[in-house]
């Protein structure tokens, strides 16, 4: 039977917002406040869509759910952006989407002359995705000769440092917010109506697309410089759509999720 409360794309009519939420260390880190967070969830139903977005491979981000009992989403975005699961099945079309300027084992050789970066394990790494680890002091400066590397070698690549030790190479087309907004696109969402929440190097991409946005008090360096550069400025429109939270992890989201949509509570 026609569900009469879904409209063409499938979403409630009455859905007010959607959360697109990175997990480890926002929406997970604090175990009381992650459970709050799946009560008001529960508590607005059909009012609010949630989308996980994380750095995490699917199987990795599956047994975090399991674990820290979060609610399914609508849809997961993991690996960086480079994959989509509805219903766990992966988004081919996406996944063609990518392949656009993307060489990986062209970048695989360039990375061999960087011996500081450390592999990460064969489960992080995917067609679409190039994983290290990278502790180095001067990390900023083996970060521009990559990018200059690849360059020169007439190839196109993200390259993502995110908590001062993860380092993702991805295709030009490919990181989380790219990703969300091809999510956004299927699904009818507006900047206005779309709250991003994060707190690492990994999110800069979805605080990027200029939707609503909450920084949680824990974030990492690089997403407070680029917040600082970028999101902080009272001149622009972007500030006001940036919310950088007192609280920390999920605490934080409802602090911001309630300044930004105050309807809701
Ligand atoms: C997650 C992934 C890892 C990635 C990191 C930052 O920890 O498992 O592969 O490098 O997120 O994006
Ligand atoms: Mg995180």
């Amino acid at each position: 039977m026609q569900d009469r409360s879904r409209n063409v794309m499938g979403i409630h009519t009455q859905t007010k917002c959607y959360i697109v939420t990175d997990l480890d260390n926002t929406l997970v880190g604090n175990s009381a406040a992650t459970q709050e967070f799946n009560r008001k969830i529960l508590s607005w139903e059909s009012q609010v869509g949630l989308i996980y977005a994380t750095g995490r491979s699917y199987d990795s981000a599956k047994v975090l759910q399991n674990r820290e009992n979060l609610l399914e989403p609508h849809c997961w975005i993991t690996g960086v952006g480079s994959e989509i699961y509805h219903q766990g099945i992966l988004d081919q079309s996406w996944s063609d989407h990518l392949n656009h300027q993307w060489d990986r084992s062209l970048i695989v050789e360039i990375t061999r002359d960087f011996p500081e970066l450390i592999p990460q394990p064969y489960k992080s790494q995917n067609d679409f995705k190039i994983s290290f680890f990278l502790y180095d002091n001067n990390a900023m400066e083996i970060l521009a000769k990559l990018r200059d590397r690849i360059r020169a070698a007439g190839l196109e690549a993200q390259v993502v440092y995110s908590s001062g030790e993860d380092l993702d190479i991805l295709p030009v087309r490919c990181d989380k917010g790219l990703a969300m907004r091809y999510v956004m696109m299927t699904l009818g969402l507006t900047n206005d109506n779309t709250i991003v929440c994060g707190d690492s190097g990994n999110d800069i991409g979805l605080f990027k697309q200029n939707t609503l946005g909450v920084i949680v008090n824990n974030a990492q360096a690089e997403l407070l410089d680029w917040y600082r550069e970028h999101g902080y400025d009272s001149d622009s429109k972007h500030c006001q759509r940036i919310h950088y939270a007192k609280a920390t992890c999920a605490a934080g989201m409802l602090e911001g999720i309630q300044k930004l949509q105050p309807d809701l509570f």
